[in-house]
């Protein structure tokens, strides 16, 4: 449960130089013996390519998409056999199921020219049957062996189902709420972001590419699709190298240093180049920069869609930018497929180009254990036996609770107390497929326990009433009378709201972050009462929930908690388990606030806390500038106090470091879960640096009347930044440290860092 995760190594532009032809020479991410593999899979990769055609070679480099197509136009699908014997296809992705990837790697192995196996992706997010709450919830809980357990368990259930390859971790920060896509990533926060891609690439890949339960992992979106501009998805992005290395990149270089061996590039145009051209993306930085020694992949159709951006000409020319750019497989838009022979005619791509990519794909077939045995993921028992097993659910159920963050508890109505008359209201109550968000892989919900199912079952020694009320958009309140009688009759009443699963993810933005249609209403309505109520959120982005926050006694944000989530809301409600989150994305007020992230700026006129209307300061007429729960925050069952933090000194010299600790008690009755986090602040730099960065955290466990002392260890590699010169290093001078339950309520002690 430690968390405390040193800034990693060579973060982004410290490392240069890492070969530009590695090609063929792929360093091993895994093996002890990296040289012997190496030599291996290398001689293996020559003799193959050297047997190829040159339609061959850019057969490896064409991904289609199969019979199961859920994202994005499907192209031409009636010829999908004949490519794979003509070898005219490396990759499907949207094909899964052992029968199906069976029958159509039958197909690539046993009729093509030389054999050569498909990769078989696919978008096991968070979860493959068994579906796990939504990539935004998981990275709430901040327990960072969970999120890795997680990911392992949709790496075994997607190898179980044929696959071997996963599009994901998706590290995208994001910090517009607006954008659909929050809901798959791990929020606002590098730090933070970048420890949960390493656990997820560690869940997905293990140590052994070629173990039953591994899939490859894919990074993406590269880079900075959580940037799109007023949160519309695909829209472009125009940011400057300083905060793209220091912000947006880091996610990603995390993910490749643990071992992803797959990227995929983003929709996204960054500063004027798509960035599934941009060659100093994916050249400069991902391969020399950062030795990313796998295979980079577009997304669905980016290549062809450079012409609607308006930087190709046609189809043709966007291949040549791509290939150009470092891109080696094309997916499902049959660019490189239909253009790169001519392309190569005409001297505008070369043969050493292709066959790189082409290299580097069987590479990777070779490292999963797909060329010696195709079949090795098709295996109908074991599909049988994986998918959807106690223990999966049983996970699914415990990090659907660790996920959930209690927003507010007034005179601590959370847990239920048994016996009670319940009246349970809202259109996502008794909602099944809402409860899957967004990705949910292949889960289905045709059986999944509802929260008010899961309340009933809970709640045998009381009563249990029903009333949707109303549905998630719309006006029509006609549903508000049979609520509000239920309601009348009830001793406490709990209203399921939020989103519904599919207004987040993928083409999902949204202009509100209001909870839609007549919601609030039905609250407001409720509330006359006098009723004490509790909210439960359902959504997958931050909401506005200042209306919310005042009229609900208790709320518990549970994001889409997946297939076990009506379980686990009745576990938190009735105190079976605790809510474990703490949010890792800052919740606003109003979208006016938006963008807005703890790790601001002060700028040269900062509001005045004790002030907060002095005049020509940086704040709002009309709001305050405070989010409405900041990063970090989530309420226990318990209560924790603090101490103040110390240091072990005043002075950091480099190579020494310093320990910062507190002690933390648990003050009330119950068990209670905290995740004490560690925020440092660079008082005077060479470029303006953040009022707070996390720094680390722990995520720790306290008996009632318990106390523990929590302690950070503090280097000079935690001060490192982007300087003036854009090189990465630290500045002697003084710093901040905050410790505390969230990136609001802290408090600091001092040091100084002295120079060598
Ligand atoms: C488009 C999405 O942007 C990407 O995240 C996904 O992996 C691919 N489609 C494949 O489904």
């Amino acid at each position: 449960m430690s968390n405390t995760l040193p800034q990693p190594n060579g973060w982004p532009g410290k490392t240069a130089g890492l070969s530009l032809c590695l090609s063929l020479s792929i360093l091993s991410a895994f093996t002890a013996s990296a040289e012997v593999a190496k030599s291996e899979y290398q001689q293996r990769v020559e003799a193959l390519l050297s047997q190829m055609t040159l339609d061959e070679k850019i057969g490896q480099l064409t991904m289609l998409t199969g019979y199961g197509a859920t994202t994005g136009p499907v192209k031409d699908q009636a010829a999908l056999e004949k490519y794979l014997q003509d070898g005219q296809c490396g990759s499907l992705l949207n094909v899964y199921g052992v029968e199906q990837v069976r029958h159509l790697q039958q197909v690539a192995v046993e009729q093509s020219r030389l054999h050569i196996p498909l990769l078989f992706g696919f978008d096991t997010i968070h979860g493959y049957v068994t579906v796990f709450p939504i990539s935004l919830g998981e990275s709430a809980s901040w327990n960072l062996d969970l999120i890795e357990q997680s990911a392992h368990i949709g790496a075994k259930e997607s190898a179980a189902a044929g696959l071997n390859w996963t599009f994901a971790p998706m590290v995208d920060i994001a910090r517009d709420p607006r954008w659909g896509r929050i809901s798959e990533g791990a929020g606002e926060d590098p730090y933070l972001g970048s420890a949960i891609a390493r656990a997820r690439v560690r869940g997905f890949q293990g140590t052994d590419l070629t173990a039953p339960d591994s899939v490859l992992a894919c990074v993406k979106h590269f880079a900075a699709y959580g940037a799109a501009e007023a949160g519309r998805d695909y829209n472009t992005v125009d940011m400057s190298e300083r905060k793209l290395r220091e912000t947006y990149l880091p996610t990603y270089k995390a993910a490749v240093d643990a071992g992803a061996l797959s990227v995929m590039t983003s929709f996204n145009e960054l500063n004027g180049t798509p960035a599934t051209a941009n060659r100093w993306l994916m050249q400069q930085i991902l391969r020399d920069e950062w030795g990313f020694p796998g295979f980079i992949v577009t997304d669905y159709t980016a290549i062809n869609e450079m012409v609607a951006h308006g930087s190709a000409a046609d189809e043709a020319d966007a291949g040549r930018q791509a290939l150009n750019a470092g891109i080696d497989i094309d997916m499902v838009g049959q660019v490189y497929l239909k253009n790169l022979k001519t392309l190569l005619a005409e001297g505008k791509v070369t043969q050493a180009q292709i066959d790189t990519a082409a290299g580097r794909v069987l590479e990777i077939k070779y490292r999963l254990g797909l060329m010696d045995d195709p079949y090795r993921h098709c295996d109908l028992q074991r599909e049988a036996k994986t998918l959807l097993a106690p223990e999966n659910r049983a996970l699914a159920r415990q990090m659907a609770a660790e996920s959930f963050v209690l927003l507010k508890n007034q005179n601590d109505l959370l847990p239920l107390k048994p016996g009670q008359k319940i009246a349970v209201l809202g259109p996502l109550a008794d909602s099944r497929r809402d409860l899957l968000g967004s990705w949910f892989g292949h889960g289905a919900w045709d059986n999944l326990t509802t929260v008010l199912q899961a309340i009933q079952t809970n709640n045998l020694s009381g009563k249990t009433l029903y009333a949707k009320g109303c549905e998630v958009e719309g006006d029509d309140q006609k549903g508000f009378a049979a609520a509000l009688k239920a309601a009348r009759q009830a001793d406490v009443v709990v209203m399921v709201l939020g989103e519904r699963g599919d207004m987040c993810g993928e083409a999902k933005s949204r202009t509100s972050i209001d909870i839609p249609g007549q919601q609030t209403a039905l609250l407001r309505a409720v509330k006359k009462l006098g009723k004490p109520v509790v909210v439960v959120l359902m959504n997958g982005r931050p909401l506005a929930l200042e209306a919310e926050n005042g009229l609900a006694d208790a709320m518990l944000e549970t994001w889409f908690p997946g297939t076990e989530g009506g379980s686990a809301v009745a576990d938190v409600l009735f105190g079976q388990a605790a809510p474990g989150g703490r949010l890792p994305v800052t919740f606003p007020r109003n979208l006016g606030q938006v963008p807005i992230y703890y790790a601001a700026k002060n700028t040269g006129r900062p509001m005045i806390p004790a002030n907060p209307k002095q005049e020509y300061r940086s704040y709002y007429i009309d709001s305050p500038n405070a989010p409405l729960y900041p990063f970090g925050y989530g309420l226990s069952y318990t209560k924790f106090k603090y101490s103040p933090v110390t240091l072990s000194g005043n002075q950091l010299s480099p190579g020494s470091s310093l320990t910062a600790s507190v002690t933390v008690t648990n003050t009330g009755a119950r068990l209670g879960e905290e995740v004490v986090q560690l925020y440092i602040r660079d008082l005077v730099g060479s470029v303006t640096r953040p009022l707070k960065e996390l720094k680390g955290f722990k995520k720790i466990q306290l008996q009632p009347g318990e106390t523990k002392t929590i302690s950070f260890p503090i280097s000079e590699s935690d001060l490192t930044f982007l300087r003036a010169d854009m090189t990465w290093g630290t500045e002697p001078g003084d710093f901040q440290v905050f410790v505390g339950p969230n990136s609001r309520d802290n408090t600091v002690a001092a040091f100084k860092l002295t120079a060598k």
